[in-house]
């Protein structure tokens, strides 16, 4: 029934957003500059806050948000920047998301200019976004796709998000699994024997069935850690575990959670309605 209730969410979203850009011109203002070029709001400017909160946060994430995000691709503050740099793009795997400094072969900016292999133009039902726009984004890819300013993190490693995140309920088996992290990882640290991703009984239980995975740093971004399944997940309950001893590490040699295990995300995959 959570199913259910999830898909006529989105489908509402996707009906809700298909009018209101009909209308609203979304990623324009009034005289057809692209959005927050004059006024009292932010320029948009070829950086990812601004990118993100121009585009991907008022345009995209009305879809790109949560569980049932189309491909799996989240758009929403906390988790855009470490789904979309240097993550193949679901669609189309051979193509990333945005391959730092080469906009052309960057499947997101392939979708919002509308001639990517698979699929329809971006925002999903139109308009596309300003030329103007556009030129920022490919800007921001061209420079390196650079993230946001961050303060550095004051304490030891820790997870910033995981995707799917905890108690979520997603409605196609993930092809992979996305964690963030507070600071760039040491690579040496990162071996499959650093974590474990299980299959779980619904009652809680704590022992589970292991399942093989890869676990690739993204070279674009290296506060990121993929997480990919040797064999399809199916439905069911999942849990990820970062295991310590040793554990995984940042460049400056911090561990992330001592010695102990670290249940990062447990989630449900439901596939069928
Ligand atoms: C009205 C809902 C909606 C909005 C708004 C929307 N999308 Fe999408 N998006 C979809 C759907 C549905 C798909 C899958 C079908 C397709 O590709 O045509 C998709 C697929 C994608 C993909 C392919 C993902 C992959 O890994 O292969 C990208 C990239 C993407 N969207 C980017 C964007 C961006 C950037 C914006 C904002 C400018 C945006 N979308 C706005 C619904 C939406």
């Amino acid at each position: 029934m959570r199913v259910r209730r999830l898909v006529i969410a989105y489908l509402g979203l996707l009906a809700a957003s298909l009018t209101g850009c009909a209308g609203s011109g979304a990623g324009l203002d009034s005289n057809g500059r692209p959005i927050g070029s004059e006024g009292g709001g932010g320029t948009l400017t070829a950086d990812f806050q601004s990118i993100q909160d121009n585009v991907f946060t008022p345009i995209c994430s009305v879809c790109h948000a949560g569980g049932a995000a189309p491909q799996g691709l989240r758009l929403d503050a906390v988790n855009s920047y470490s789904m979309i740099v240097g993550v193949p793009s679901s669609e189309d795997p051979a193509v990333l998301r945005i391959k730092p400094g080469d906009p052309d072969h960057s499947y997101l900016i392939q979708k919002i200019e509308g001639h990517a292999s698979v699929g329809a133009q971006m925002p999903f039902g139109g308009p596309a976004l300003p030329a103007a726009t556009i030129a920022v984004m490919r800007q921001w890819v061209t420079d390196g796709a650079q993230p946001a300013a961050v303060a550095a993190a004051p304490t030891g490693l820790s997870v910033v998000a995981a995707a799917p995140s905890t108690g979520e309920v997603v409605l196609a088996a993930p092809v992979q699994l996305i964690l963030t992290f507070s600071a760039e990882l040491d690579r040496a640290s990162v071996a499959p024997s650093t974590l474990k991703l299980e299959r779980i009984g619904s009652g809680g239980a704590s022992e589970g069935v292991e399942i093989p995975v890869v676990v690739t740093v993204p070279p674009g971004n290296p506060s990121a850690l993929l997480v990919t399944p040797r064999e399809p997940l199916g439905d069911g309950r999942f849990r990820l575990t970062l295991l310590g001893r040793p554990g995984l590490a940042d460049i400056g040699g911090r561990q992330l959670g001592g010695d102990a295990d670290v249940t990062v995300t447990t989630f449900l995959v439901e596939t069928a309605p």
